[in-house]
């Protein structure tokens, strides 16, 4: 029997290079126990890390898929005490049966590809829900503190987010099992902490508070969603939670009017399989824009809806709130549905990309544009969205939309305002995204293309017939 003993719960490169080793001398995986922490290890023992050369055998060298690294660093952060093992013995099988990742119905594989899920969800829980409270030195050394019950060993994994992110604050993240400490310049860790170490309210709240209720429109308030967004847990750390029933107050009757609407029309079933689809796509790894970004932001809208509006990605605002169209794109785009007389509450509102794209220029997160294959890799999503909810018109805003729905280059200029029929059902109508009309230096041309867009959106409402 070999025991392995990992240093830290989250230590993937641990696990990687002990497995390894196992691996190559061909040990079985019923014959390895895996444990974290300093317990001396036994005369058989691995310890891990140190041993690989000694233990590399005939087949020392071999190379494993990507989707199988990717997959083993999600799932070592699982709290699952069978979570070595388990990827031991996927390990031993690749070996021998190289397409087994693909096989979904392989127990093995779901067990692990769940982990990996459970744990991708943990981690964007707390991207969105952790929060700063201020804690007061003197008025140049303010100093950030949050307390955070993360459900998986997912802090490390996410430091470099909290880095970047609050690069220009200096900041603690206090948890239970380990505590990191950023003071502009350089990340240190300490041990688990307590609930108590971490200040309650102070002025920070005030400006949460602020901005929740300025990016909050009644309007668009999806109650449910909300709810279940925003795990109970986490509630008593929000400051604006406190606004939350405030704020639903005066949303409540129209949000129920419509999933009851959308209920009647189409019955309980796509409610229910847009909130699973909404689901899944937080946890979506398609391509690398879900690290640097806070959250998915999903489509929002009546799952029965006759027009589907895509835009191209969420903006730094959107990023924050979780849904799309908030920012001052977003106040464009509502004047100019205002101005077609087109109802917000009646559109299902999405975009072709569902992770912001950014670069980091100080502390401001700079606007980047979707590449191709970022396009390529959320197509699905939105594929999805249309078979779910059916529109008879999808209006793309932009080229990036345009080439999510069309699957190939497209020239607003030349396709814009008329129907264009999709292969697989309803039709699309091309314009223009709000945000050209932010970019435009001149009033009067402004002012022109504003009018343009409307009619755009007229037009396209007029074809719904
Ligand atoms: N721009 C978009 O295309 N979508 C949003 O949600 C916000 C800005």
């Amino acid at each position: 029997m070999r025991i392995v003993t990992l240093p830290a719960p989250d230590d993937f490169e641990a696990w990687r290079d002990a497995a390894r080793a196992l691996a190559a001398a061909e040990v079985a995986p019923d014959d390895v126990v895996w444990q974290v922490g300093d317990t001396p290890a036994d005369l058989f023992a691995v310890a891990a890390g140190g041993q690989a050369a000694a233990e590399t055998g005939p087949g020392a060298t071999f190379s494993v898929p990507r989707g199988f690294v990717d997959l083993a660093r999600s799932v070592v952060l699982a709290d699952d005490p069978e979570r070595f093992a388990l990827l031991y013995a996927l390990l031993v099988r690749l070996r021998r049966q190289s397409g087994i990742l693909a096989d979904q119905a392989d127990p093995l594989v779901r067990r692990l590809e769940g982990l990996a899920k459970a744990v991708r969800r943990d981690i964007h829980k707390m991207r969105a829900f952790l929060r700063f409270r201020e804690v007061a030195t003197d008025e140049d050394d303010s100093r950030y503190v949050a307390w955070f019950e993360p459900d998986h060993h997912i802090v490390r994994a996410n430091a470099a987010f909290f880095v970047n992110r609050f690069a220009s604050m200096r900041w603690s993240i206090l948890t239970p099992e380990v505590s990191l400490h950023w003071d502009g310049k350089a990340l240190s860790e300490g041990p688990g902490a307590s609930r108590a170490d971490a200040p309650e309210g102070d002025p920070v709240e005030e400006v949460w508070k602020t901005y929740y209720a300025s990016i909050f429109n009644p309007a668009r308030l999806k109650v449910g969603a909300m709810l279940k967004e925003m795990p109970r847990k986490y509630w008593k750390n929000m400051p604006e939670t406190a606004l939350v029933g405030e704020l639903i107050a005066g949303a409540q009757a129209r949000e129920s009017g419509m999933i009851e609407q959308a209920r009647a029309v189409s019955g309980d079933n796509s409610v229910a399989a847009w909130q699973a689809l909404r689901e899944e796509a937080m946890g979506c790894t398609r391509c690398p824009l879900y690290k640097p970004a806070t959250q998915t932001v999903f489509g929002e809208g009546p799952v029965d809806a006759a027009m589907m509006v895509v835009g191209e990605q969420p903006g730094d605002q959107e990023d924050l709130a979780g849904r799309p169209f908030v920012g001052p794109a977003g106040q464009v785009f509502d004047r100019a549905i205002a101005a077609a007389e087109i109802d917000r509450a009646r559109l299902y509102v999405t975009n072709a990309v569902k992770h912001f794209k950014y670069e980091q220029r100080g502390k401001r997160r700079i606007h980047a544009k979707p590449g191709t294959g970022e396009i390529e890799a959320c197509r699905w999503w939105i594929e999805q969205e249309r078979l779910l909810v059916r529109p008879q018109m999808t209006v793309a805003l932009g080229a990036t939309a345009a080439r999510s729905l069309l699957g190939r280059t497209v020239t607003i200029s030349r396709e814009r305002g008329r129907t264009i029929a999709l292969p697989n059902g309803g039709a699309a109508w091309i314009t223009v995204h709000p945000s050209y009309l932010l970019r435009l230096p001149d009033p009067a041309q402004k002012e022109d293309e504003f009018a343009r867009f409307v009619e755009d959106l007229r037009g396209a409402k007029a074809a719904l017939g």
